[in-house]
């Protein structure tokens, strides 16, 4: 025994580090030799790659314990600049795991990637790796991760995929590849997870894809899938999650998609697909998320689902179908969304939906129910969004209807209500958008309406109100759009509506009213026919008759006199700054003009949202827009970043911050700050500069906010001839606005983010001087338990569904 143990020892004394030294020699090598290739600024960022043995400190690099090899190269979100193709991979042969994701490699994929035969795990992503697939990955008969996606990857998948037979997890999305999934796909007969999403495939799904049995993952979405979807994706019986989102299929759907009762996700939407909805779904207790949306599907849906305990988003938005709503939706505890708009469905809202009291979205508009609105609604406490427009409902609208005071949005227009209009409807304090249009509602506009203190959009056209405009609606000073236009009103338009410094649109066409429109812009630059067919109003404005001198008057509402006397004209950006971090408590006490703001145009958030998962498309644009940041877009450089304006194609104007490099501390805690990022851009707020979106993977990075005209505070300060424009009102609004927006960040999201740089510098101002405060980049997360910062892990009450 112990004599075999000493020629074990004597054996590895002798043999071992001899050979070992040889492998580290050769190893060491090949990996300074890649080093050399790099840019000085890479270099840097491997200063510890130096001298024979990368197993003591080298970054990234982790080595076998026993024979003393590299066994991982490990270069996550370092800021490596360079390319692949000097790294000789067959000296390092027993690697096993190679992470280079999230730097900025361009270049090819190197032929001789193959020859790491003992590769198991192999990360490229977040690249801006080109070229196609080399054939040689066939090689890597051992990988049983792949992940080449958010790289620009083109051609075809190799035939010499088919020998990955040990492969779990292919991941090559948001890449250009181009041509099909080929048929011998089915070779991968370990895979559970397949992302080929955003990419340019086209042609039919191979049928083989249902000898996969193993599939727990599959997403297509965004590319240019045509046809059918082969009947034998139905042996899939251990799918969780399904996207077809956004191709071009037609035909019918699986019918036994959800036949193993595993399916937590199912998207087809935006696709031809014609039918019915598939059987297997009504018994799918498993289902999370299910988006059906803009198809042609058909069929009588009262009986078609069933109950879903877990079910969180549903949508059908834009089919054929019909048949009536199922009280079953009430028993789905957990639905936040629940969108059947632009369908046929008849019969009333059954009120068991009041007992679905998670919903946050209810969206049945244009289809053809009837009845009134079940008082049970009212249970629906987390509301945020209500769209019945576009019915044939009828009957009052319940009061009990304020107790949905988290709405925003309530839209009740093109339906037969009528009767009074409930004063209790001021009482929705958080409503931007309420639209009663198109009805028969009668009696007085209720004064209380001017309590909704931060409403956007009032829309009463078309109903029988009759009486005064009440001079409180003056009080609505974040009303935006405006229309009492085909009603039966009389009298003056109150002087109060001075005080509406947001209103921008505005029509009273169609009444009785008479005497001085007021004089502000949204008045001014009404078109005639926005004024036309009252009694008498008059006014400076072509097409009215100017307002004789006695009736023509009125005077300007001073607002907070005050804050005059806290400010004066001298102020600096600085002692604003400090004045407004201190009141901002005050206010969070007095005023309750904090709200979560929905999707205003939907085409853009809409962009944005498909951005923020993947960036390639959006980057293009801005690169477009700003010409590859030509200096002639710039608008404001700082000492983290430049600020360009950038026009889309859409026509859609943004503010880009392109970062300077990124800072080492920054680079290491990427995942902390694209956390902190995505929250942000969850934040609406009217006095918060909107984030849309980010890209931070790229050979730029970059911030895009929305455009504000007038500019930072600071540059305004500094130029007498503005200064002098903005007023003391002005100023006074401003403290107001970034108040408001304070207060928000503190109190109203959780957990609570505290900006900690509010200065002029970041106090953005639009054409209407209203304030937007920007710039979190010295933000930070605040747990309310601890004082130390963290980082941000969740979403900020009511976030926008993901794909899929
Ligand atoms: C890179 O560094 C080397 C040595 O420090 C220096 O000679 C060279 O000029 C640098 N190159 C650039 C492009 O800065
Ligand atoms: C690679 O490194 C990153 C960051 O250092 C780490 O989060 C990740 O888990 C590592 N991956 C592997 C496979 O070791
Ligand atoms: C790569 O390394 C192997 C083994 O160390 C060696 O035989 C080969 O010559 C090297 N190739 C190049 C191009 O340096
Ligand atoms: C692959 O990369 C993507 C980002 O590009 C990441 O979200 C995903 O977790 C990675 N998957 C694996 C299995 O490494
Ligand atoms: C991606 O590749 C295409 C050509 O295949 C090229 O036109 C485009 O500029 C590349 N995009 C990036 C971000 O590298
Ligand atoms: C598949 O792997 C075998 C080795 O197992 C190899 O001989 C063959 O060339 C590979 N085929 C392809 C297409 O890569
Ligand atoms: C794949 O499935 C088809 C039927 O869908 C079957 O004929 C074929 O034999 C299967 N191939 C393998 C390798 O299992
Ligand atoms: C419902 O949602 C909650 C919280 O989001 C979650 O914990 C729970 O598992 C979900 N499912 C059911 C059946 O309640
Ligand atoms: C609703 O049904 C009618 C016929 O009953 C049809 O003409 C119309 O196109 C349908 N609308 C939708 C949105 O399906
Ligand atoms: C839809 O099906 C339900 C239940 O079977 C039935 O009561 C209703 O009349 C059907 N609706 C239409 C429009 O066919
Ligand atoms: C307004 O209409 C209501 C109900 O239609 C009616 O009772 C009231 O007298 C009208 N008021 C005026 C001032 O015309
Ligand atoms: C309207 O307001 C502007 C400035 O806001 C003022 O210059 C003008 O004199 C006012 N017009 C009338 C008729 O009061």
């Amino acid at each position: 025994m112990s004599c075999l143990l000493l020629f074990f020892y004597v054996f590895v004394m002798i043999k071992s580090p001899h050979a070992a030294t040889k492998i580290k020699g050769r190893e060491a090598e090949s990996l300074l030799k890649w080093k050399e290739s790099f840019d000085n600024q890479s270099k840097a960022l491997l200063s510890s790659w130096i001298g024979n043995n990368p197993c003591s400190s080298w970054e990234g690099i982790t080595c076998d314990d026993d024979s003393k090899s590299i066994n991982k190269v490990n270069l996550t979100n370092i800021g490596l600049k360079g390319t692949l193709q000097s790294l000789n991979f067959s000296s390092l042969p027993k690697i096993r795991t190679l992470v280079l994701r999230n730097n900025f490699l361009y270049g090819i994929v190197p032929h001789h990637i193959g020859e790491m035969s003992s590769l198991k795990t192999l990360d490229l992503s977040i690249n801006n790796l080109f070229g196609s697939i080399p054939l040689s990955i066939g090689n890597l008969i051992n990988l049983d991760t792949i992940n080449l996606s958010e790289n620009n990857i083109s051609g075809p998948l190799p035939f010499t995929i088919g020998n990955l037979t040990k492969l779990n997890i292919l991941y090559l999305y948001s890449n250009d590849l181009t041509g099909q999934i080929p048929p011998f796909i089915d070779n991968l007969i370990n895979l559970h997870t397949l992302y080929l999403s955003y990419n340019n495939l086209s042609e039919p799904i191979p049928f083989t894809i249902g000898n996969m049995t193993k599939l727990i993952r599959l997403s297509l979405f965004s590319n240019s899938f045509t046809k059918n979807i082969p009947t034998e994706i139905n042996r899939l019986t251990d799918l969780k999650a399904l996207d077809l989102y956004d191709n071009n299929f037609v035909g019918h759907l699986p019918h036994n998609i959800c036949v193993g009762g595993k399916l937590e996700k199912f998207s087809a939407a935006l696709n031809q697909f014609t039918g019915l909805v598939p059987e297997s779904l009504k018994n799918c207790s498993s289902l999370k998320r299910l988006r059906l949306e803009q198809n042609q599907l058909t069929g009588n849906i009262t009986n078609s689902f069933g109950v879903y305990p877990n079910l969180d988003y549903m949508e059908l938005s834009d089919n054929n179908l019909y048949g009536q709503i199922s009280p079953n939706w009430g028993k789905c505890k957990n639905l936040t969304s629940l969108k059947i708009s632009n369908n046929n469905l008849t019969g009333s809202i059954p009120p068991e939906l009041g007992r679905a009291t998670n919903l946050h979205e209810l969206n049945l508009s244009s289809n053809h129910l009837t009845g009134k609105i079940p008082k049970e609604l009212e249970n629906l406490s987390l509301l945020i969004k209500l769209s019945l427009s576009n019915n044939h409902l009828s009957g009052e609208v319940p009061e009990q209807i304020e107790s949905l005071h988290e709405l925003t949005a309530l839209e009740l227009a093109a339906n037969n209500f009528s009767g009074f209009i409930p004063e209790k409807l001021g009482m929705l304090s958080r409503l931007l958008k309420l639209n009663l249009s198109q009805n028969k509602f009668e009696g007085n506009i209720p004064v209380e309406f001017g309590q909704l203190n931060v409403i956007e959009n009032l829309d009463l056209s078309g109903n029988s109100m009759n009486g005064t405009i009440p001079a409180m609606l003056g009080q609505l000073n974040h009303l935006e759009t405006l229309n009492l236009s085909h009603n039966n009103l009389s009298g003056t338009i109150p002087s109060s509506f001075v005080d509406m410094l947001s209103l921008t649109t505005v029509d009273v066409s169609y009444n009785q009213l008479e005497g001085p429109t007021p004089n502000i812009t949204a008045f001014g630059r009404a078109p005639i026919e926005a004024l036309t067919n009252n009694k008498g109003l008059c006014g400076n404005i072509s097409g009215l008759e100017p307002c004789s001198i006695s009736g023509g008057k009125f005077h300007n509402h001073k607002t907070n006199k005050i804050w005059v006397l806290v400010l004066s004209l001298t102020l600096g950006p600085l002692l604003l700054a400090l004045i407004v971090y201190g009141i901002s408590y005050f206010f969070c006490r007095t005023s309750s003009t904090e709200e979560y703001k929905p999707a205003q145009e939907f085409q853009i958030e809409n962009l944005f949202e498909i951005w923020s998962f993947d960036g390639k498309m959006v980057y293009e644009n801005i690169i477009e827009a700003t010409e590859d940041f030509d200096n002639k877009h710039l608008i404001g450089v700082g000492g983290h970043a430049s600020v360009y304006k950038a026009e889309l194609p859409s026509g859609q104007v943004v503010a880009v911050k392109k970062l300077h490099l990124l800072q080492n501390e920054e680079m290491s805690n990427m995942k902390a700050f694209t956390n902190e990022i995505h929250a942000l851009t969850e934040i609406r707020h009217r006095n918060i500069v909107k984030l849309y979106g980010f890209c931070l993977h790229r050979l730029h990075s970059f911030l895009v906010y929305e455009f504000l005209e007038k500019g930072s505070v600071d540059i305004i300060l500094k130029d007498n001839e503005q200064a002098a424009e903005f007023d003391w009102n002005k100023r006074v609004n401003i403290i107001k606005d970034i108040a408001n927006a304070l207060c928000y960040l503190h109190h109203d999201c959780s957990p609570p983010i505290v900006h900690r740089d509010i200065s002029s510098k970041n106090v953005i101002l639009d054409l209407e001087y209203v304030a937007h405060v920007s710039d979190f980049g010295t933000s930070k997360f605040l747990n309310p338990n601890s004082s130390n910062m963290t980082s941000f892990a969740g979403t900020f009450g009511y976030a926008a569904p993901d794909k899929g």
